[in-house]
């Protein structure tokens, strides 16, 4: 066993039995009141007394607990899990950090372009027309030499020197920490937004669909109504004019804007314009539709640095057909892989699947509970968006924010999750030994849900008809943790299916308060690593 993996394994085995009497950090949630089809509200204006903590001071508070856990056990921990969190997720710099790394004088950066990281936006129809969000950040990405992209690429791999690695691999791993070493741009006017109809998807080198047309009409510039919030960020609905764009009342199609950001480089996106009625399929990105291994923190890095990004199977044959059956059909790629590395997902997505809007985390949720609330956050947001649409929501089972959120979202939202599929990483994949809660599902209507272990396990599902089982398909389901270390809580798993009349196991429901302690410890530990990828 790599000796990565043997930490990790002692590491669960040792916290189940330390964190039993410690209380550990839960996840703080975000949620927000609908807004109405107007301008939403600044977050700078909002926010412009608040006196931001520290990113490091927050930090090191969750360290502080950590260490002195850890300390204990006086075993080989690696370092970047005994600092609670890895570099490479928590640690990103930003702005300032990046000007006195790289010893950037003002006038060098006032000389390097601005660049918009401009990410592919949904809009809704409203009273008022079409009601755009816009959403993403102004930078600049100063020219840094080899010598220091090598130094800090270093700083993101674990145990691994980037000049070790192929050629091509350290090409790569020093052009996304060269996007990660870039100075956000704060308190900016997002001016001038230019907006024209965009080819229709076949011609536009996004194989598969993605079922949206060419745009009537809908040319016009705008200009944001808020400048950048301190972090460069921008995020915020503005209707804009038909300009002779079709009524969203008028059709059942996704219609496509070019958008493009004025004075800017890599600017570029694409807006989807989608009705109020028929089926968004919100998909995660890591382990479902790539080859990420996140629960692997070595391999996960490596697959997000330096190795080109590989597709899980034949998903992208899955994701063809549904594009291609159900024309009409909207997807959102929905992950909680920071804001900085968003380019090189949506490259890859656009190369593999069918186009489509998305989403990742913004750059003021970067402590560890708000990384953890980002993605309900992010949901509540889509779903209130399109109220009377359906969704589909993919992701697997490594990611305890997904446990928790998409069964959650099926019951704050009943009448619009159509169906919950779950990779089961464990099945396939014996390096995944992180914990999984499956307790949210209990009392869901197994017709909503599958876990799956192969994409042909999809095969012949029809999204439209509601019908979401594949009956073949073993469901597992103890409604409490399982995947624990030793086996604990998988030993009620009732002749591969799940007794839905319910409860958890004796063992799952006797330790439940230790097990909730261990597993949100191991989760602000294990998510560091999931969630930074
Ligand atoms: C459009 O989206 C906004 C922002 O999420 C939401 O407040 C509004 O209710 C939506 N409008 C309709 C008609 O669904
Ligand atoms: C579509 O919505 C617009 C604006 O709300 C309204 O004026 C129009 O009558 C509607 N058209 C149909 C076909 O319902
Ligand atoms: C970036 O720096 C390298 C050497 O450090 C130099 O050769 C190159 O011309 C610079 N590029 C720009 C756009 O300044
Ligand atoms: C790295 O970036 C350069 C410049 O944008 C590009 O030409 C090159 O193809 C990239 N290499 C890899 C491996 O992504
Ligand atoms: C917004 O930013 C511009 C510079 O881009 C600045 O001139 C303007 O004063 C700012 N507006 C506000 C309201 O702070
Ligand atoms: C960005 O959009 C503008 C306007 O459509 C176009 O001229 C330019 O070529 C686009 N840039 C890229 C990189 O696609
Ligand atoms: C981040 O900013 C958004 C607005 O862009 C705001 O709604 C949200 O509450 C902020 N989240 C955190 C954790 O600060
Ligand atoms: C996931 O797969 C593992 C290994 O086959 C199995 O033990 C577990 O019960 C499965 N979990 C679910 C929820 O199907
Ligand atoms: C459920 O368990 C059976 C037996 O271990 C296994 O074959 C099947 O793949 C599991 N189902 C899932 C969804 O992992
Ligand atoms: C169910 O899963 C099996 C095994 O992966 C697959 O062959 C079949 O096509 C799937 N679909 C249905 C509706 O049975
Ligand atoms: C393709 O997707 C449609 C719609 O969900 C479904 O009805 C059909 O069975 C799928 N075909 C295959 C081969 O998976
Ligand atoms: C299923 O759960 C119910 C409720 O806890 C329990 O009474 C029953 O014995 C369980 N069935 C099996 C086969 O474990």
């Amino acid at each position: 066993m790599p000796s990565h993996l043997t930490n990790h394994v002692l590491l669960q085995a040792s916290l189940w039995i330390l964190a039993s009497s410690s209380p550990a950090p839960t996840a703080r949630r975000v949620f927000v009141a609908p807004h109405e089809a107007v301008i939403t509200p600044s977050p700078v204006e909002r926010d412009a007394t608040r006196t931001y903590k520290n990113r490091r001071d927050i930090l090191s508070d969750l360290d502080s607990d950590v260490d002195s856990i850890l300390s204990n056990l006086g075993s080989d921990i690696p370092s970047y899990v005994a600092s609670g969190v890895p570099n490479f997720f928590q640690n990103f710099p930003v702005g300032d950090d990046v000007v006195s790394s790289l010893g950037l004088q003002s006038s060098e950066l006032a000389a390097l372009p601005t660049n918009a990281l401009n990410i592919d936006p949904y809009a809704n129809w409203t009273s008022s027309g079409w009601n755009v969000r816009f959403h993403g950040n102004i930078y600049k990405q100063p020219n840094t030499s080899t010598e220091d992209l090598n130094k800090f690429a270093n700083k993101f791999l674990i145990g691994v020197d980037i000049t070790s690695l192929p050629e091509s691999q350290q090409d790569q791993a020093r052009n996304l920490t060269a996007e990660i070493m870039v100075v956000q741009q704060g308190d900016v006017a997002v001016d001038t937004i230019h907006l024209e109809p965009a080819p229709s998807q076949g011609s536009s080198g996004e194989p598969g669909g993605g079922g949206a047309t060419e745009a009537t009409g809908g040319t016009q510039d705008i200009t944001l109504p808020y400048n950048t919030t301190t972090e460069g960020d921008f995020d915020v609905f503005v209707p804009i004019a038909s300009n002779g764009l079709t009524a969203g009342n008028e059709t059942q199609e996704v219609q496509r804007l070019n958008t493009y950001i004025d004075g800017t480089t890599l600017g570029n996106g694409t807006a989807y314009l989608v009705p109020p009625e028929g089926i968004t399929i919100v998909s995660d990105i890591d382990d479902i539709l790539r080859v990420t291994k996140i629960y692997e923190p070595k391999e996960g890095l490596l697959n997000s640095f330096a190795r080109p990004f590989v597709p899980w199977e034949n998903m992208p044959d899955i994701y063809a057909n549904w594009s291609a059956s159900l024309p009409n059909a909207h997807f959102h790629y929905l992950t909680t892989t920071p804001e900085q590395v968003t380019r090189n997902y949506m490259q890859f997505i656009y190369a593999t699947y069918p186009g489509g809007s998305f989403d990742t985390r913004p750059l003021n949720f970067s402590d560890v509970t708000a990384t953890l609330s980002i993605r309900k956050f992010l949901l509540q947001k889509v779903f209130e968006t399109f109220p009377q649409r359906k969704f589909v929501l993919i992701a697997d089972t490594s990611n305890s924010d997904v446990m928790r959120d998409y069964p959650e979202m099926a019951k704050d939202f009943p009448n619009q999750v159509q169906c919950i599929f779950l990779r089961n990483t464990t099945s396939t994949d014996s390096g995944d030994q992180f914990p999984y809660d499956t307790s949210g599902f209990q009392g869901l209507n197994q017709n909503m849900y599958m876990f799956f272990k192969d994409p042909n396990d999809l095969t012949n599902i029809d999204l439209a008809s509601g019908s979401c089982y594949n009956t073949s398909i073993a469901q597992n389901l103890t409604f409490g943790y399982q995947g624990l270390p030793l086996g604990l809580g998988d030993t009620s798993a009732v002749n591969g299916s799940a007794n839905k009349t319910g409860a958890a196991s004796p063992l799952v429901s006797r330790d439940a308060a230790h097990l909730r302690g261990v597993c949100a410890l191991a989760v602000a530990l294990g998510c560091a690593f999931w969630m930074g990828l």
